[in-house]
Formats: structure tokens, sequence, C-alpha cells
């Protein structure tokens, strides 16, 4: 029998889905307005009032920046209602918050849960990324192969040509050259500008044509895509860059001892979890808010690790 103490994912995940919806629905009337931090606001205080009304004794592990920096859903804030399961949370109430504004595809909020000690404590710094999908050998391909080698092996695994693999990066001046090596492969690369977790869960869906996702993005959003592959299937390598003193402490404040440290999926997120996201504009992974006169509509992907569940749901909401 199951002690209201213990963790348990299936009851908890329709709550989680809750909590995605929410922020995703506050944050609906601001999609392109312009408005970045107002579109975020909205989504942090929806996400962080739908949390404290679960039964848990929550802990945000990721969130919205260092206690200093963030008045809500900070690094360490304690949410949930103190009745139920000591949880981990990991969080983005908006992923792509200038995709929000400027009403650009796959802006989504984004929640993962565990239970206490299942996640990394990754600090706000860089990560440098490695992602593939399920069904291949673990380390086919890894941070130490150069780009070009990471798409030859792929395409070996995959028994195909390097030009039928496409590689999703975000185009920044800092992936130029990473850029114009893939290039000589003859591979396809899909760039885009912001969003990197959606980015990470293409790999695991085939409809979305992508084969590999490389390159460096916020380190907190690579723990949320590693629990989002985690319950998909798929691998991701990740290790922290650091471009200062400052943010070495940083990551040594947050337990991190080993700086050099090249983390997989199950490093980053060492037990089971719960993963909830919601389509905020529309993407290839979901669909964004449907604005009617009438009703708010919200499609969400609620997923499980422990049983590999991968459940789509529509939530419609009069305004
Ligand atoms: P925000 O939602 O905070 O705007 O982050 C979007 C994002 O694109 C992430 O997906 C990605 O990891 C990070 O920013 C990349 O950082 P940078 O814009 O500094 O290259």
């Amino acid at each position: 029998m199951t002690h209201p103490t213990d963790f348990n994912d299936r009851m908890l995940s329709l709550g989680l889905a809750r909590v995605s919806e929410a922020a995703a629905m506050a944050s609906a009337e601001l999609i392109g307005r312009g408005d970045e931090k107002a579109a975020d606001q909205a989504a942090v205080n929806a996400m962080r009032d739908q949390l404290n009304r679960l039964d848990i004794r929550g802990v945000v592990v990721i969130g919205e920046g260092e206690r200093d920096e963030a008045p809500m859903l900070y690094i360490g804030e304690e949410v949930g209602n103190g009745d139920g399961p000591e949880v981990d949370i990991a969080l983005d109430p908006l992923e792509g918050t200038t995709l929000t504004a400027k009403d650009m595809p796959n802006a989504l909020t984004v929640i993962a849960m565990g239970p206490r000690g299942s996640m990394l404590h990754a600090p706000d710094v860089y990560m440098d990324k490695l992602a593939i999908g399920p069904g291949l050998r673990p380390g086919v391909v890894t941070l130490d192969m150069s780009p070009a080698e990471r798409v030859s092996a792929l395409a070996s695994a995959k028994g195909c040509s390097t030009k039928d693999i496409t590689v999703c990066i975000l185009e920044r001046p800092r992936h130029e050259e990473m850029i114009a090596e893939l290039r000589t492969t003859g591979c396809a690369i899909r760039l885009i500008t912001d969003g990197d977790v959606a980015g990470v869960m293409h790999c695991a869906e085939p409809a979305t044509g992508i084969d590999m996702y490389m390159g460096s993005g916020g380190a907190p959003e690579g723990v949320l895509a590693a629990a989002a592959l985690k319950c998909m299937g798929g691998q991701i390598y990740g290790k922290l860059l650091f471009r200062n003193d400052d943010e070495k402490a940083r990551a040594k404040n947050a337990g991190i001892t080993n700086l050099n440290r090249v983390y997989t999926r199950d490093d980053m997120v060492t037990k089971d979890v719960i993963f909830a996201a919601t389509g905020v504009t529309d993407g290839s992974i979901l669909p964004g808010i449907k604005r009617e006169p009438e009703y708010l509509e919200a499609a969400t992907i609620l997923m499980r690790s422990k049983t590999g569940s991968v459940r789509r749901m529509t939530y419609r909401n009069p305004r």
C-alpha cells in the first residue's frame, strides 16, 4: 500500500499537468505583445500558485534563479501545501520568453518532479549539450567527438547517409564554427533562435525530423531536457561551462565538486520523475494556446519515466 509520504508519481502527475497548464494559460494574453518580462511574470505567478495547492513538501532545485535574484520560484524555495511526500522540482515557467513575446514557435511551460535528491542542482551557467533519440546503443555519440564525427557515427548507427541526418542547434555566434564543420558532412541543420528544452525533446519525437541536438545553452534547461528524455527515451550528455570564477563558485555552492564532469542523462536525473510541458506558442511537439473569444485551450504532454507513459491532453477553460 502506498503511504501518503511516498512519491506516488501516478497520483501526482495530473496535479503536475495542472501546474504546467496554469502557467501557459496565464501567459496567453501576453503572446506576441513584445513584453518578455510580463509574460514570464504571469507564468511564474500562476505556476507558483498551482504548485502551492499540491499535496507535497517540495523544494525548487531548478528555478528562476538564486534567491537574491528571483523573488519567486527561486532555487531552494519550498513549495506545496506541506502535506505529502518530499519532492524536488525543476521548472521553467516560460521556456522561451522571447519566443512568447515575439509569437515565435516552440515556447513551452516546463516542470519536472521527483523524489528528494533526484535531480542535479545545476547552477545557472552554460552547459555543452549533446542529445539523440531512443533505440541507439549508449555512447554511440559523445561530447568527446567532433561535431562531424558525431554525424558520421549517428548515420552509421542508423544505417543511413550523413545527408539524412538533421541536427538542431541554437543559432548563436558561438556555434558558427560547429555549424561550419557540420556543413562539411552534408547533414541538414535546423537552427532555432531559443528554446533548447524543446530542441532536445525533438530528438525523441520522430515526427519532428530531428535526429540530434548539440551546442551550448542553459544548464538548468539541460536538466529539464534530461528529465524529458528520461521519460521519452533517448540520450543526453551535458558538461558545465564556466566563463569566470563567479560561475565556478556558483557550481561549488550548488554542491558540485568535479567541474569537468560529463553528465549522462541518468547522472542528471538519478531517480524516476514525472514531467509536464504545455505549449504556449505553436511548436513541433505541442500546439500553442488557442485563444477563442469564449475560451482558452491548452495542450499538455505528461510523462512518467517509471512506466515510459506519454499522455497528451487538451484543457479548455472559459475566459
Ligand atoms: P529563456 O526562456 O529564459 O529566454 O531561455 C531561452 C533559452 O533559449 C534556453 O532555451 C537556452 O538554454 C538559453 O536561452 C540559451 O541562452 P543564450 O540565449 O544565452 O544563448
